[in-house]
């Protein structure tokens, strides 16, 4: 056992005010709870955020959430102390706590997830047990690694099955697709990426030529879908990484080929059942599966991270900013105003 020297941490803590325009985080130095036997003290180097972050701070998660609790599930750091039985990790490894502490093969039944369930990860110390905690590629900086808990496992599972040459509809220019466009690439999937914005289409482009991206701008096409037809020469695209939810998701079924997967990724959009009406005659019709997603397990996490150990993808490029940890409030207001082209990292 390594003895833990530190007994307070800084964090951020939700106000749980959801009055548009008041602090949604109030910093906090607090006592860090005792390290149990087969815990681990890990001091976070680095911490990203998601849009389920600016949702939540914002009171708009559709999932119960713990009063005043700390924001953030994505973040990377190292061991600083370990419990007297603990067996698998040491001081040094470079480390992050899973997203559902209680999914690790994927066959358990419970769910309790960070910064709703139980605190998040919005602090420069957090204590978990090693069973919840994965050893990230030691490749990768901190800023990059901190990216892979949430927003990586969620477009690694989002693209399962696919194989090379296929073709892949990605949704938007945040965290999740910016991901899910560089996992595709590296697997020699064709991208047709969307986006309200011509600018942040343009930038992407700019950032990934070769192959050319094929863009398409949702907010000036309302009839998007066809336009994906055009670019697959009428067939319909092999996946989708939907972001949008009911506002979207006939219209990503019309653009999907004959047997097409589409997994259910987000619900940016105005959630409203009678979007809906056309669902089940076009998902018949067009043998589509409809797969949810929901980040993964502990064992996927694993799976991914050994993947990209293996092929030692790039990250760096997926960063759209870093913000100093005490620019917490900043950087969740830049997520909820949807101002980043991928990943924005608080650095401490
Ligand atoms: N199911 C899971 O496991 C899981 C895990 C992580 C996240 N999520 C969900 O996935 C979604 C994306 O998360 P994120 O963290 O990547 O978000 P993010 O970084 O905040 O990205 C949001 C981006 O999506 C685009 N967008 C906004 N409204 C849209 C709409 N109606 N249809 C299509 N695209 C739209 C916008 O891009 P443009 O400005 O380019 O249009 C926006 O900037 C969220 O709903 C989140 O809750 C799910």
């Amino acid at each position: 056992m390594t003895t833990a020297t530190i007994i307070t941490r800084r964090a951020f803590r939700r106000t749980d005010d959801y009055t548009p325009g008041t602090p949604k985080l109030k910093y906090v130095e607090e006592a860090l709870p005792p390290l149990g036997l087969t815990s681990v003290l890990i001091k976070i180097h680095a911490i990203s955020l998601n849009y389920r972050d600016a949702n939540i701070a914002n009171g708009g998660n559709p999932w119960p959430v713990l009063p005043n609790g700390i924001l953030c599930n994505d973040a990377a750091g190292e061991v600083v102390a370990t419990g007297e039985k603990v067996k698998n990790l040491a001081v040094g490894d470079k480390v992050a706590p899973i997203i559902d502490t209680k999914y690790i093969t994927g066959r358990e039944l419970g769910r309790s997830w960070l910064a709703a369930d139980e605190d998040g990860v919005m602090a420069d110390h957090v204590i978990f047990d090693e069973e919840v905690v994965v050893k990230l590629p030691d490749y990768l900086d901190f800023v990059s690694a901190a990216t892979i808990p949430c927003a990586g496992v969620t477009a690694w599972s989002a693209l399962k099955g696919m194989s090379i040459g296929q073709t892949v509809l990605i949704q938007g220019t945040g965290g999740v697709s910016v991901f899910a466009l560089k996992l595709a690439r590296a697997a020699g999937l064709q991208v047709i990426l969307t986006s309200s914005s011509d600018h942040k289409l343009e930038k992407m482009k700019e950032k990934y030529p070769n192959p050319p991206l094929l863009t398409v701008n949702y907010s000036k096409i309302p009839d998007w879908h066809e336009e994906v037809l055009r670019l697959t020469d009428g067939v319909g695209v092999d996946i989708v990484v939907e972001n949008g939810g009911t506002p979207s998701l006939v219209q990503s079924m019309k653009c999907t080929r004959r047997g097409g997967i589409i997994s259910q990724v987000g619900y940016l959009g105005k959630q409203n059942p009678q979007d809906l009406a056309e669902l089940v005659p076009i998902i018949i019709d067009r043998r589509i599966i409809l797969r949810g997603i929901n980040a993964g397990s502990k064992y996927d996490t694993e799976d991914f991270c050994a993947a990209l150990s293996a092929t030692k993808v790039r990250l760096d490029d997926l960063i759209d900013s870093t913000f100093p940890f005490q620019k917490a409030e900043e950087a969740v207001e830049y997520i909820w105003q949807g101002k980043q082209v991928g990943k924005l990292v608080l650095c401490l």
